[in-house]
């Protein structure tokens, strides 16, 4: 559909995919249910997982932080033992294996030749791959045992949206029907929670203009910026701060709440930025402890939280999905505010310097 990559009325390609993403999210729904409304994958990928006595997710940049919610999801859910790791780390410290692994790649464009390099020496050992692309027929589909697709339509822009939340719902659905093939007790139903998740990200895209003004208060001068987490909001911090170096050139990075004291709190000066999520109720004290170490040595925090954690002195407040699914949803703040912050500094949002959408090079 040409339509498809086609800015049409929208400045970028990153707002457009921003945007798109509730749709996206309706269309995974629908792309992986059967006849009676039940979530289904291929027999053979649900086989293979529960065959599995390990599975390790390779993936590089956006994709890798999408795996790492991707292992909670499998190990909670399917409860198979899972290990996440960057690509090109792979090769030279490759773990001991299981005695029967199972390799997930996750690549949106399903060319990334770090990732190609990791499927290349376990087919030589005679593992099975699974691959998890936005691109049927790429490489690293077709030289992997299964596929599955992400049906995010194309993503243009090379700062990676809609793919991130797709992965992260594809991963949900492989844990899901795996647990289920495995007879796991499954306490919720995950096609009502994507459609509320759905629903909540429509929300979200509403919220454009408190993005922006967080993006101007925060970050249209500072040379640096903290996110910070913990548990699967860590994960989702590392994204935003990607997010935010990518395309506006602040020097962003993702810390673990309770990491912080051990020795990037030194970094914390008069001013600097420090957005803090609190979507998860376990953590949610921890995490707001850790707010007030820093903004006591000086830092200007921002905290987002999700419906049902909030207090007063939160900057925004996230519609309530299943814990599960948080990231889905708290990211899109991180994205749209790392967005914003590249326009007020006047970066080429969609073109950012020294990045290609998808690096073919190891
Ligand atoms: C490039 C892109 C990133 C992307 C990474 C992995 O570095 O700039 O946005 O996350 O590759 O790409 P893949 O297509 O394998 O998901």
């Amino acid at each position: 559909d040409a339509s498809d990559i086609e800015k049409g009325t929208y400045p970028h390609y990153m707002l457009k995919e921003i945007d798109e993403q509730p749709a996206v999210m309706r269309k995974i729904i629908q792309a992986y249910q059967d006849e009676t409304g039940k979530l289904a994958i291929d027999y053979n990928v649900a086989e293979a997982m529960n065959e599995a006595d390990r599975v390790y997710i390779i993936a590089c940049g956006t994709s890798y932080h999408a795996g790492l919610v991707g292992k909670q999801l499998i190990e909670k859910m399917a409860k198979i033992p899972v290990e996440v790791h960057v690509a090109s780390e792979f090769v030279y410290n490759m773990p001991l294996l299981s005695e029967n692994p199972l390799f997930i790649f996750i690549s949106q464009s399903g060319e990334t030749a770090d990732s190609r390099a990791v499927l290349v020496a376990i087919k030589e050992l005679g593992y099975k791959a699974l691959t998890i692309t936005n691109a049927p027929g790429s490489t690293l589909s077709r030289e992997a045992d299964y596929t599955l697709l992400l049906h995010a339509g194309p993503e243009i822009a090379v700062a990676s949206t809609k793919a991130y939340t797709a992965q992260i719902a594809v991963l949900s659905i492989l844990a899901n029907v795996t647990a289920k093939y495995r007879e796991q007790e499954m306490d919720f139903n995950l096609v009502k929670e994507l459609g509320i998740v759905a629903t909540a990200m429509e929300a979200l895209c509403d919220s454009k203009d408190q993005m922006e003004d967080i993006a101007r208060d925060y970050l249209s001068v500072t040379r640096n910026a903290f996110f910070i987490g913990r548990s699967m909001d860590y994960f989702v911090g590392l994204e935003g701060a990607l997010k935010l170096k990518e395309i506006s050139y602040i020097q962003a990075e993702g810390f673990a709440g309770g990491e912080l004291k051990h020795g990037t709190i030194a970094l914390i000066e008069e001013g600097t930025p420090v957005i803090a999520l609190a979507s998860q109720a376990d953590v949610n004290l921890s995490i707001r402890g850790n707010v007030k170490e820093v903004a006591a040595r000086g830092a200007y925090p921002c905290i987002i939280s999700m419906k049902g954690l909030e207090t007063d002195e939160d900057r925004f407040v996230i519609p309530e999905v299943h814990e599960l699914l948080t990231p889905l949803v708290s990211v899109i703040p991180f994205q749209l505010i790392a967005y914003y912050a590249a326009l007020h500094r006047e970066c080429d949002v969609d073109k950012p310097r020294n990045l290609a959408k998808s690096v073919t090079v190891e």
